[in-house]
């Protein structure tokens, strides 16, 4: 019997040399014994690669080497074992790799997807703590992988959160990056890891926002985010709650549906289909326009959203807040600023003493630009050419409301007010005139807010936008 010891738990590169010297030695997968010796001096340890020309030529194919690379993360104990019997079978049963049927391979494959979806989980579920008291900051998640994905999964938070100083403790293994370099280091307890912080807080408030009432489904839910995750998870603390108040919510949405058209109103929105131009006869008013947006063919996004999604509020509002374009909720629902990003501005406004009610809130883009995911719409930033030519809505928005104060959140808003590009680190904070006599404020839109990875850096930006928000309202 030959012993083959790995330098350690995840050692592919020591398999696969050991694999290689063994092959050319003809010795066959029932006369090894694979185990993790951790003192890589002692007896045993895996075997040298094979001399050049030892025993027959044979290329092992990348599909394998790819498959073997996930499979040795997995936590089964039999891991090495197995892909030491592909491989040894792989030299007498050349078409074996695409054998979808054979057990040994389909053993393999199932580890491998095994831990791609626990590399899945870690992406998805890690959340990081400020440690108390360390300058510079430092940030730790403790987690517990279903497999040995760490190290692999590492360079992606590495890339996530490149300037920030973070630690992922494991009980397999640490990650520590620096700014510069990613270090391993032996696993840890969870002791060792900070547990409560702010942090806690803004990932609960982030939770509740994104949680959209009409897609839940419990089932789904916890097969997406498993309970063994939870534990670790702040806003997790959350869901018994929100799936209690999930049919509330959605009886509300369902309710503010917009009352339907008067016939004159259909009329009239049917000709400018018809007409197919809307420059000769524009809508008298905004309900005129509300509907005959549903019918627009200006630009594509119509293709594959729900419905338009025009502004509402006071038809003579002093202020008029644009956004960008409606995202999954306000497609569904039909109203601007509902979803996640509105209730974000909700939250704003309460703390900036802004009355939602006074204010005609709509957006540059008037239908839902998304690509599906799974059974999700994935938001996409309408392109330029879309935002000009929705500006004929906003355009009537605008010269029938009449505001004194229009607040654009966001690059996409302030393109629709204005047709140009500004930063909004540099044009916010002050008004700009328009033509026309009314005055621009512009500020973050509350998406980007929810996107801000660093703590700091989301708060400042928080705070400007509530100032903004009252900057607006003194401005009426
Ligand atoms: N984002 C926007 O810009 N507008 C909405 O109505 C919703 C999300």
């Amino acid at each position: 019997m030959r012993v083959v010891r790995l330098a350690s738990e995840i050692d592919f590169d020591g398999w696969r040399r050991a694999g290689r010297a063994l092959r050319a030695e003809g010795v066959p997968p029932e006369a090894v014994v694979w185990t993790v010796e951790y003192d890589l001096f002692a007896d045993g340890a895996a075997p040298a690669a094979p001399a050049k020309g030892a025993g027959p030529r044979f290329t092992v194919p990348q599909p394998f080497i790819d498959l073997a690379e996930r499979v040795v993360l997995n936590r089964s104990n039999e891991r090495f074992a197995l892909l030491y019997t592909l491989l040894w079978r792989l030299e007498r049963e050349p078409g074996l790799i695409d054998n979808p049927a054979d057990p040994d391979l389909t053993r393999a494959r199932d580890m491998a997807k095994g831990v791609s979806r626990a590399a899945h989980k870690m992406k998805a579920f890690v959340r990081f703590r400020l440690v108390e008291g360390v300058e510079p900051e430092v940030y730790m998640a403790w987690f517990e992988p279903a497999h040995r994905v760490t190290e692999a999964v590492a360079p992606f938070f590495a890339r996530r959160f490149t300037g920030m100083n973070w630690s992922i403790l494991t009980p397999d293994a640490c990650v520590a990056w620096d700014g510069e370099t990613l270090k391993v280091s032996e696993g840890a307890d969870p002791a060792d890891a900070p547990r409560e912080d702010a942090q806690e807080e803004l990932w609960r408030t982030y939770y509740a926002s994104i949680f959209n009432p009409a897609r839940l489904n419990p089932r789904m839910m916890q097969q997406e985010m498993p309970k063994r995750y939870w534990r670790n998870l702040p806003e997790a603390r959350l869901i018994p709650e929100l799936i209690e108040s999930a049919q509330r919510r959605t009886a509300q949405m369902v309710e503010a549906r917009p009352n339907p058209p008067s016939e004159r109103v259909l009329k009239a929105a049917l000709r400018h289909a018809r007409d197919g131009s809307y420059g000769e006869s524009d809508p008298l008013t905004l309900e005129e326009a509300a509907v005959a947006a549903q019918v627009c063919r200006r630009c594509d996004l119509w293709r594959e959203a729900t419905q338009a999604v025009p502004g509402e509020g006071p038809a003579r509002a002093r202020i008029m807040i644009v956004g960008e374009q409606p995202g999954d909720e306000e497609d569904l629902t039909g109203r601007p600023f509902v979803g996640p990003a509105g209730r974000l501005l909700d939250k704003a406004m309460l703390e900036a003493d802004f009355d939602r009610r006074k204010a005609f809130v709509t957006n540059a883009v008037k239908h839902f630009k998304h690509e599906p995911r799974g059974k999700m719409r994935l938001h996409k930033t309408p392109d330029r050419g879309e935002v000009q030519a929705c500006r004929w809505w906003l355009d009537a928005e605008r010269r029938m409301v009449k505001p004194r104060v229009i607040l654009a959140l966001g690059a996409t808003a302030v393109m629709g007010i204005t047709g140009r590009s500004m930063p909004i680190a540099r044009s916010r904070g002050a008004p700009i005139a328009l033509d026309g006599g009314a005055r621009l404020v512009v500020s973050w839109h509350p998406s980007y807010l929810l996107r801000v990875p660093d703590a700091d850096a989301r708060a400042r930006a928080y705070a400007q936008l509530v100032d903004d928000l009252r900057l607006a309202q003194s401005l009426t």
